[in-house]
């Protein structure tokens, strides 16, 4: 199957990449996985000031998936622009980045993109709209507030020529509404999902298993949410998918696929097995193989090969 896929303006090798927040800068993998091979990778969501992170435990695993309140844990702006990004500008060419931004008010969002839009070494941003530990007003978060997506959006389209992605929330309602949003205020694809609200609680003591109470659940449990919102939000706009939530196998990415993906990202599967990802672009070549299937592309409904 002919993995290569021409999105958001640049082909990439293949439609897999590394989801944000469960790969860092790129550097931290080197020793344990060929980059190159990849389709892509999102940094982490970078904010303005550096953040320490919220109290340990950040991770917990449970039978179906992980969750997490990692707190957006990054060296901040200046130092993102000043190290991590010269990094990838001189290290990774074949594989495609996006860089993640987060901001704690609107404005953030804005000099985000204007503090990076400079600098080298990636293809486009992806704006995380639905960091369910961050990222709220009124505590709501940006992703469940129609009019908080427009202003980001198009704040952050008004600031920069690069594709933006705009990742939102699998427990959005009104998921078809906000995606229509984020595509008028000047989105060039949408990421679907980020982690859905979630607590675990220790059963002997009654106390989370998260030192911040609360987080977002990632793994196999979250895959059907995850298709779910890339169908709807493919009923709704012709624009580019990214899909992620609980991709393991090739048939999972497959089923993203089906449902009007065009890449997709895989994030906690990497944690157990460091080279998943490079397994998963193998394993979608002999799933091609053996069923067929010419193109990765021909696999993705509501295109019709008119991807942008
Ligand atoms: C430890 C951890 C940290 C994450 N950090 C971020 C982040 O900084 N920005 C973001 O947009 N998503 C973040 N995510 C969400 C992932 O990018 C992804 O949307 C989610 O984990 C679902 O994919 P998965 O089931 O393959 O992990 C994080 C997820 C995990 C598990």
């Amino acid at each position: 199957m002919r993995l290569a896929t021409h999105v958001l303006g640049v082909e990439f090798q293949n439609p897999v990449l590394l989801a944000a927040g469960t790969c860092g800068f790129g550097m931290e993998l080197v020793d344990v996985l060929d980059l190159e091979a990849l389709g892509g990778f999102v940094t982490k969501s970078i904010t303005l000031e550096r953040r320490m992170g919220n109290p340990a435990p950040r991770v917990a695993e449970f039978d179906a998936g992980m969750m997490n309140s990692v707190g957006l844990a990054n060296p901040g702006l200046e130092r993102v622009r000043d190290e991590k990004l010269p990094w990838i500008a001189a290290n990774v060419h074949r594989a495609k980045v996006l860089v993640s931004v987060a901001g704690h008010t609107v404005h953030e969002y804005y000099q985000l993109i204007e503090g990076l839009d400079p600098s080298d070494g990636f293809v486009g941003f992806e704006v995380n709209l639905s960091c369910p530990n961050d990222a709220r007003r009124d505590s709501v978060p940006f992703a469940l507030d129609p009019d908080a997506v427009t202003e980001i959006v198009s704040g952050c389209r008004a600031r920069t020529e690069r594709p933006i992605s705009a990742k939102l929330a699998p427990n959005d309602p009104m998921l078809g509404e906000t995606v229509r949003r984020a595509e008028d205020a000047g989105a060039d694809a949408i990421t679907l999902v980020n982690t859905l609200p979630g607590l675990l609680l220790d059963t002997d003591s009654g106390k989370a298993r998260l030192g911040q109470g609360a987080g977002g659940v990632s793994g196999p449990a979250l895959r059907p949410a995850g298709i779910r919102a890339v169908q709807e939000a493919r009923s709704a706009t012709r624009l580019p998918l990214l899909g992620v939530g609980g991709i393991l196998a090739p048939e999972d990415a497959v089923a993203y696929g089906r449902a009007g993906a065009n890449l997709v990202q895989m994030g906690t599967a990497t944690f157990a097995a460091p080279r998943a990802a490079t397994d998963l672009i193998a394993g979608l070549e002999r799933w091609g193989r053996r069923r067929g299937v010419a193109a990765w592309g021909d696999l993705c409904a509501g295109n019709d090969g008119e991807v942008r």
